[in-house]
């Protein structure tokens, strides 16, 4: 039994209650959707309908409070401050409004941008750009055989000075490694530099507290933490959001404009111009008090148990190889491989068309995929919802590859 399992937490997702024919370990690419995420943005359309933060009207401010009240929740969740809670599109776009707003103000020439290996796309390419604008140097601090971070290599970087910025995930979408964060924010402060961590793989799965990783930026993204799609998440350090030029210009982002003057807003208004992701916003402070009723010490213990599983019945298989931590404890809940006789997508088609969902590709990690040798891996991921049962169609289907290929 799982810890999960006594709260029939699958129920609660239409999806999987529905689709019988589904088993879905792709949460790591988006989580499905559980009911009281629909239901809240459904009852900000039907019955609260209006713009946010203009308006005077009852309904207006009706929106307003659901959509403030979902910043404040999501904020207080985390132990983190409203008012450096910024809403954005997604993760990707959270980074690049540190690496734009905050980059272009704060590096340059000869300075030092550090990333990892393990990074996502999102939090590479953004750092990547920055580097060949404004003339700043591209570090890279390497992975082990288990893609676990070199923290050696990282103080030699920051030993040999100029490092401004260091930007690392929470936990590896391609090899599942939770970096300790928290660790990683001291050595990049005692370097004189700010610390920026991708939260994406994190926020659905562990518990975060904000203050105590104490990173100068924390980005996230709503639809893998059961969210809706199209809102993500950025907290900032109040100090650092005040001194910070704006990202884009437009309504509700300044205090007031003149000829030739415009004076911007106070954070977050100041980096959310235009009109909000209103539904968005409020679905995710539904996923917020999803995640919190269950809890995440229990979301934590449960995945473990479920990735444990699924790390133990894997290596039955022959030719199949896992990439990443190989204890449970040192990683989230995704176990990504390889089997020697069958491409990645292949096994994914074969599957798929079993009803098994998963991801196959290079993860938008391809300096991971070069680091190993290969092109791709086949990725499964834990939810919530994941039971034992998923595990065991995971392996029956890798089974089934192994005989088609043979
Ligand atoms: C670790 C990590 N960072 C960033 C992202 C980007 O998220 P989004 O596409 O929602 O911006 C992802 C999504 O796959 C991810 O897994």
């Amino acid at each position: 039994m799982t810890v999960l399992a006594d709260t029939a937490v699958a129920a609660r997702f239409p999806v999987l209650a529905e689709r019988e024919d589904v088993v879905y370990l792709d949460s790591a690419a988006t989580s499905q959707t559980p009911r009281p995420v629909l239901d809240a943005m459904d009852d900000y359309y039907a019955r609260h309908r209006a713009t946010v933060h203009r308006s005077v009207y009852p309904l207006a401010a009706e929106a307003t409070e659901l959509f403030e009240g979902a910043r404040e929740r999501t904020a207080a969740w985390l132990n983190g401050d409203a008012r450096g809670t910024i809403f954005t599109k997604n993760a990707t776009e959270a980074i690049n409004l540190v690496a734009y707003s905050w980059g272009r103000a704060n590096v340059g020439p000869g300075d030092r941008v550090v990333v990892t290996e393990l990074e996502h796309h999102s939090n590479f390419v953004p750092w990547f750009v920055l580097c060949k604008e404004v003339g700043a140097t591209l570090e890279v601090v390497p992975v082990d055989d288990e893609a676990t971070l070199d923290l050696d290599a990282l103080d030699r970087v920051l030993a040999a000075g100029g490092a401004k910025v260091v930007a690392v995930g929470h936990v590896s979408n391609a090899a599942g490694t939770i970096n300790p964060v928290a660790d990683i924010v001291r050595r990049a402060h005692a370097a004189g530099a700010i610390a920026v961590i991708d939260g994406s793989q994190a926020v659905p799965q562990l518990p975060v507290d904000l203050a105590e990783i104490d990173a100068d930026f924390y980005a996230w993204t709503g639809h893998k933490a059961y969210g809706p799609t199209g809102i993500g998440i950025l907290h900032g350090r109040c100090e650092l959001l005040d001194a910070m030029p704006p990202f884009i210009g437009g309504g509700h982002m300044i205090a007031s404009v003149a000829l030739d003057e415009v004076r911007w807003a106070e954070p977050p208004g100041k980096f959310e111009a235009g009109t909000s992701a209103v539904a968005e916003g409020i679905g995710l402070g539904a996923a917020v008090d999803f995640l919190r009723e269950l809890g995440m010490a229990s979301v934590r213990a449960h995945e473990h148990d479920i990735t444990a599983y699924a790390l133990e019945r894997l290596v039955e298989i022959p030719g199949l190889q896992i990439m990443g931590p190989r204890d449970a404890d040192r990683r989230g809940a995704l176990v990504a491989f390889t089997l020697d006789i069958a491409h990645p997508h292949d096994i994914a088609e074969i599957l798929g068309s079993r009803g098994v969902c998963i991801r196959a590709g290079h993860h938008c990690a391809q300096p991971l995929m070069k680091r190993f040798g290969v092109g791709a891996t086949s990725r499964a991921s834990f939810a919530v919802h994941s039971t034992r049962a998923d595990v065991d169609a995971l392996v029956d289907g890798v089974h089934e590859v192994r005989r088609i290929f043979a």
